[in-house]
């Protein structure tokens, strides 16, 4: 017999970008995605009432853009995959509720995905993915993670963040500095011309044993350094620089011993700042003196997403788990409460 092809629909709507995409047996056949930065610009920052709200309107037209360009009909999904959380609870609603109902109406299962757990697996859509056992770094903007993978659902915490997560460092950091929404991106780009040699900031929880982080304390050095020095085009390049010198080699630092510790060979680097050049050239210095490879998802694949969780979800409806008829969302989720799928 022929078995037909397994196709999910995957809807991520968990902060501000709308993505829709669709994952089968084949790969990734479609990935459409709606960025609501230009909307959230003017206030500094994310507002969620405007982004639930801007997630109703744009979720039916990307799903149909989605299947045109995949030239599929709904009849031929295996099912519907929706993040669940953590995240905005008015957003991850609203993909939810379209997610669910659809599923409803085309008589097909539906799974809500722990974001993070899509984050996680993204590198497994490129061209040369990960094996198990592996490390994860997960960096974004809620979350700084080091996480012992020993398959998909199998997540052992050993390290995070006590206080702001890396991406929340860096969007303060940026808005202190006048640089605008989002800050990562733009704290980056300021750096570019920094001079790393005028400023030594601090790497935060490094001479002492463990893995858990701490970001806050960046934040405030670069508040100071700022007070201290006239804050022109230079200067705030310069603290850019040091800033973004010292997350990477926090972070890196931190990765060293975690893998040293739990002896693996392999670190997967995900979330929003897996995106930033100089932390992957950091990682990838440290992962050469220790002959371990570094994987990290493309470019369009470090932040939110629907393709991550079109691939998460494939993978668990295919092991036969799917949503009870309620729709539930969890706006605070802990990745180590997920299980390994009953079939893998
Ligand atoms: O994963 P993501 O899109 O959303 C969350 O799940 O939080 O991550 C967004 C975070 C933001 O804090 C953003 O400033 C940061 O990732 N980010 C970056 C870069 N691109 C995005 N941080 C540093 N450098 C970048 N190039
Ligand atoms: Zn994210």
């Amino acid at each position: 017999m022929i078995q037909k092809s397994r196709l999910v629909l995957g809807i991520e709507t968990s902060c501000d970008e709308t993505g829709v995409a669709l994952y089968g047996d084949n790969g990734l056949v479609a990935d459409v995605l709606h960025s609501q930065v230009a909307m959230h610009e003017e206030y500094g920052g994310v507002v969620p009432e405007l982004a639930s709200r801007d997630h109703v309107q744009k979720l039916i037209p990307l799903i149909k853009q989605c299947f045109s360009e995949a030239g599929i009909h709904a009849s031929e999904l295996s099912g519907v995959a929706y993040t669940a959380g953590p995240g905005l609870v008015g957003a991850l609603f609203a993909g939810a509720s379209v997610a669910r109902s659809l599923a409803y109406a085309w008589e097909k299962p539906s799974i809500g995905v722990h974001h993070m757990e899509g984050h996680l697996l993204a590198p497994m859509l490129e061209e040369t993915p990960p094996s198990f056992p592996f490390l994860a770094l997960l960096v974004s903007g809620g979350h700084t993670q080091l996480i012992k993978v020993s398959q998909i659902g199998a997540y052992e915490l050993l390290g995070e963040s006590l206080d702001d997560a890396a991406g929340e460092a860096f969007d303060k950091t940026a808005k202190l500095l006048n640089l605008g929404y989002p800050g990562g991106p733009a704290l980056a780009r300021c750096a570019e011309h920094g001079n790393p040699d005028r400023f030594t900031f601090p790497r935060p929880m490094t001479n002492r044993p463990g893995l858990d982080f701490s970001f806050s304390g960046l934040k405030t050095f670069a508040l100071t350094t700022s007070q201290q020095n006239t804050l022109d085009e230079q200067t705030c390049a310069d603290i850019a620089r040091a800033f973004e010198d010292a997350v990477a080699d926090t972070l890196a630092i931190k990765c060293k011993r975690a893998l040293q510790q739990a002896e693996l060979s392999t670190l997967v680097v995900a979330g929003g700042v897996s995106a930033n050049k100089r932390l992957r050239s950091t990682l990838d210095a440290m992962g050469k003196e220790l002959n371990v490879n570094v994987f990290y998802p493309r470019h369009d694949f470090c932040t939110d997403n629907g393709a991550m969780i079109a691939y998460a979800g494939y993978q668990r409806l295919l092991a036969g788990e799917h949503d009870k008829l309620a729709i539930q969302v969890r706006p605070r989720w802990p990745l180590s409460e997920l299980k390994v799928p009953q079939t893998i």
